[in-house]
């Protein structure tokens, strides 16, 4: 591999370098498994972890109904009340093939509007498919269905509710679940785990906390961190085995940098975007809204899976910047007896190269923070200098343009960018030589900076939404709506 391939890694997050150890008012919640503040390495673990329920597709199709509503769960050993998509934390995994039908029955049971996104999937955002502007009144249930093109990317996705000024709270309190769309040749592996990472605060009484005004700015960052609703807790594997990873950053603004020291980790992709060949990778960073797929090579020896903090720029007017916090999340244990290692992954095919075909047409998209604005914050967070409007369409692009965006923030701090419905290729990075095709569906916009990326608005027309994925600055107004036409 050459080395520009651990620069690549970073264009994930790409928020500047690590920083010091920040201590993070971290909670000690319950008498099982401890979470200590900052990510200082000694994590006993807890319980094994557990996986989500997990319902797949069979011929062609996967129905399911998703329940919405307050439930209670255990947390760290202690009673916690928080929602679930049907009674559980993460919701339940859903499994796909390319060409597969899904059909959801999302029953509102919350006390307040909500409504259901398929974050990544290439599908249509018309009627009751991924329509974000969609609003379901308590009580009310709706059937949503969406169909994957048989050429699908493979990968990892996920589901969140979506409505515009309660999106964050919503996910923050526990509305979350992964979507796996599974590979065309199924690459060999011991086993397979789906890790969602998430984080939340809980108050005294075991309820969720509220965010501030100022919590909603930075972009929240809750006091625990969990990986499938758990804290801390143990994944045991014999040396030798391979497993893969699917893990889905869920958390409502948090950066995640994860590491694995003393164990072989590979990324297979992120996002939709798959890569010829795995690499060896030392750290991945994922913008709230990505996901990684990764194989776990068990070497020897106990492990801690480790969030390290992030530097994600500083807010204007304001001390202190919001540096994401680290977190010990889990422990990996290897022991017994060696077991042969499995045989190499085949070669994926090359991802398409948008840097070989025409652009028809270039555009700028400007994310701000300034002063004025909707909220009780006194500050606005806009793109192109507009708050978000739902009855307004922003920008406007032809069926089959492939454009060149350039996306600029202007602002001290990140952003994460998100565009609905269409993968991006990310083309320029700063501080970066990209030398191969890289697809996100989440960019992360350094602080100050000017990304580049490159759409192809096929198979699809109607009306959707990109945004910032710190998801308090979407519900703040820092999202747009587009129109394919
Ligand atoms: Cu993860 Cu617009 O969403
Ligand atoms: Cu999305
Ligand atoms: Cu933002």
């Amino acid at each position: 591999m050459p080395p520009v391939s651990r620069r690549t890694i970073l264009i994930v997050g790409g928020v500047g370098g690590l920083t010091a150890l920040v201590g993070g008012a971290g909670l000690l919640w319950g008498s099982t498994g401890s979470q200590l503040p900052g990510g200082t390495g000694t994590l006993s673990g807890a319980d094994d972890l557990l996986q989500p329920e997990m319902v797949r597709s069979d011929a062609g199709l996967l129905r399911v109904r998703l329940s919405s509503a307050e439930a209670a769960v255990r947390i760290g050993g202690r009673e916690a009340t928080v929602l679930t998509y049907n009674g559980s934390l993460p919701g339940p995994t859903l499994v796909l093939r390319p060409g597969d039908r899904l059909e959801v029955e999302l029953e509102n049971g919350l006390d307040a509007i909500t409504n259901l996104h398929v974050h990544g999937l290439h599908v249509t955002p018309r009627g009751n498919g991924d329509n974000v502007l969609l609003a379901i009144d308590p009580g009310d249930t709706v059937d949503y269905a969406y169909d994957l093109p048989a050429d699908h990317a493979p990968g990892v996705y996920w589901y969140h509710p979506h409505h515009h000024g309660n999106t964050a709270d919503q996910v923050a309190a526990g509305l979350y679940g992964a979507i796996i769309v599974e590979d065309p040749e199924p690459i060999a592996v011991t086993r397979e785990r789906v890790l969602v990472i998430s984080d939340l605060s809980l108050d005294g009484a075991g309820r969720v906390a509220p965010a501030s005004t100022r919590d909603r700015m930075m972009g929240r960052e809750g006091e625990l961190v969990l990986v499938n609703g758990q804290l801390a807790p143990t994944l045991s594997a014999r040396p030798g085995e391979r497993e893969r990873w699917r893990v889905v950053n869920a958390c409502t603004s948090r950066y995640l940098s994860l590491r694995l020291d003393g164990q072989g980790l590979q990324l297979l992709g992120m996002d939709s975007g798959r890569d010829a060949e795995p690499e060896s990778v030392e750290e991945v960073r994922l913008a709230p809204g990505n996901r990684a797929d990764l194989l776990v090579d068990a070497a020897s020896g106990s492990s801690t899976l480790r969030t390290n903090p992030v530097e994600r720029g500083s807010m204007p007017g304001m001390m202190g910047g919001p540096t994401t916090t680290g977190a010990d999340l889990a422990v990996f244990e290897v022991s017994g007896d060696a077991v042969d290692v499995p045989p190499p992954v085949p070669r994926q095919s090359a991802p398409r190269d948008l840097r070989d075909e025409a652009v028809t047409g270039r555009r700028e998209i400007t994310l701000a923070m300034g002063m004025g604005g909707m909220g009780a914050s006194g500050m606005a967070f806009t793109i192109d200098g507009r708050e978000f409007a739902a009855d307004r369409v922003d920008t406007s692009v032809d069926l089959g343009a492939v454009e060149e965006w350039t996306l600029v923030n202007t602002s001290p701090m990140d952003h994460p960018f998100h565009l609905h419905v269409w993968p991006m290729q990310v083309v320029e990075y700063p501080g970066t030589s990209i030398d191969r095709p890289i697809w996100r569906d989440v960019v992360n916009l350094p602080a100050r900076s000017r990304v580049r990326v490159r759409v192809p608005f096929e198979d699809f027309t109607g009306t959707t939404v990109y945004h910032c994925h710190i998801l308090d600055h979407e519900d703040l107004g820092m999202m747009g709506i587009i129109e394919a036409r």
